[in-house]
């Protein structure tokens, strides 16, 4: 058997994705590069945004010629399967399988009782983090996933993924170890523990800060992370761990969605711009070096021409290394979409998504130039894609890196910086 596999959307879908990948591949089977040339296609869809699930809709259908001619199996799995379930057959005449991330461990009996004849199979489940238990550690990944949460307890207005994901569950802190350890074995080399709020992480009272203590006993990983964090879940004692040990990253992705308090509680965010600035000021005092990154929407109903600049200041006032804008779109049943009109233009979200996203160039620009002439640490990944011959790499504050000199995969290497982009520093080994 051969599948096609295709994935949109965050970091989950993206573990759900690879964990899939082993297991059909345990069984036997061929990932191949394109759908016109398989048995099975399956499509990892995101349902954050409407744009993104409306793409991947279009995509699947254009499938439909290859469907007739080759007998083609299609599934969307993930997200949006969850929430849309068995209207998704009615809209996408040529799905045979949906399938939630809740029920990912039945996709490889499925797709075989499809093989034999069954038609529309409709799979739903709670999340739960047994899935992981799937994982093959014996093919680590350079740099890996690990969940820790799975689906997110938080009621931001906008947000969707509660109830594509449900709610948080917590993974033991010896099921988490025990894959890191296992990656570690096989030759990861870096572990980035995932959760839609992962610092709010809290098993029996155990801690985020006390999973990544207890990780950083484990050898063999170079560099530690997390991921997302809201800004009402981290606190000094996550912040002390970063500044604690070289091996833990020194970045921090904390989104701030807004930079109007009235927004903000429009969102149920649950923070004013003043309480993230003081966090922002906490986390900067106690980790050296640290950067930060954030997520905007643009956009949100009732979103003024002053609530909007009050964002842009917000990246002045931080200068995020990078920031991810998003123009606010309304998702099913969300608390936005239940209470307001989403009454801001397209257009003018389309200019708002545009202005921020030039502030943010700036921004990124300034922390880049901070680099021009020191000496930075660079975990090494590879072959740079663009110019082949220099090498490509990740400082421990998540500066892209790109230099030239000996170096290869999974070395560490400092590099002198001599020029910058918003995006890029580039520089020579030293060594
Ligand atoms: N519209 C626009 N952006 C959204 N996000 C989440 N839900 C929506 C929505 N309905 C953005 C937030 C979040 C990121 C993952 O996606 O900024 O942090
Ligand atoms: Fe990830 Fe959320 Fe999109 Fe699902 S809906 S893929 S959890 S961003």
């Amino acid at each position: 058997m051969r599948y096609y596999l295709e994935v949109s959307g965050c970091q989950m879908n993206r573990l759900d994705a690879e964990i899939l990948d082993g297991v059909l591949r345990r069984r036997g089977w061929e990932r191949v590069r394109s759908p016109k040339e398989c048995d099975v296609a399956l499509f990892f869809a995101c349902s954050v945004r409407r744009h993104a699930e409306e793409k991947i809709y279009s995509h699947i259908g254009s499938l439909k010629n290859i469907k007739q001619r080759n007998n083609l199996i299609v599934g969307l799995l993930g997200c949006t399967a969850q929430l849309e379930k068995e209207n998704l057959f009615k809209r996408l005449e040529i799905l045979d399988l949906v399938a939630g991330p809740g029920a990912l461990r039945d996709v490889p009996d499925a797709l075989i009782d499809l093989q034999n004849g069954a038609k529309e199979l409709l799979l739903l489940g709670k999340e739960n983090t047994s899935y992981d238990k799937l994982r093959r550690c014996d093919e680590a990944p350079f740099s890996a996933y690990v969940r820790v949460v799975s689906g997110c307890s938080r009621n931001c207005a906008y947000c969707v993924v509660p109830r594509a994901r449900g709610r948080a569950i917590e993974r033991p802190p010896e099921e988490v170890l025990c894959e890191v350890e296992a990656l570690s074995k096989n030759g990861t080399k870096e572990v980035i523990l995932i959760g839609q709020d992962v610092s709010a992480y809290s098993y029996n009272g155990y801690k985020l800060a006390d999973l990544l203590r207890d990780a950083l006993k484990i050898e063999g990983i170079v560099r530690f992370g997390f991921v997302t964090s809201h800004p009402t879940s981290v606190n000094e004692r996550l912040f002390e761990v970063m500044a604690s040990d070289e091996r833990m990253s020194r970045y921090l992705h904390l989104p701030a969605q807004s930079g109007s308090d009235r927004i903000l509680s429009l969102m149920r965010r649950n923070y004013t711009v003043k309480e993230y600035l003081e966090t922002v000021n906490t986390a900067r005092r106690i980790v050296p070096e640290l950067e930060l990154a954030s997520d905007f929407i643009v956009g949100f109903p009732t979103e003024t021409e002053e609530e909007f600049e009050a964002s842009r200041r917000l990246i002045k006032e931080c200068v995020f290394l990078n920031s991810f804008i998003f123009k606010y779109s309304e998702r099913p049943n969300t608390l936005a979409a239940l209470k307001l009109k989403d009454d801001v233009p397209a257009k003018e979200k389309q200019r708002r998504n545009i202005e921020l996203l030039k502030t943010q160039e700036e921004a990124s620009l300034l922390r880049k130039q901070r680099l021009i002439g020191q000496k930075v640490r660079v975990l090494v990944e590879g072959y740079d894609k663009k110019s082949k011959k220099k090498m490509t790499g990740r400082t421990w504050n998540n500066h892209i890196v790109v230099f030239e000199g000996e170096a290869k995969r999974g070395d560490v290497v400092l590099v002198e910086v001599e020029r910058v982009t918003p995006l890029v520093a580039f520089g020579t080994v030293v060594c």
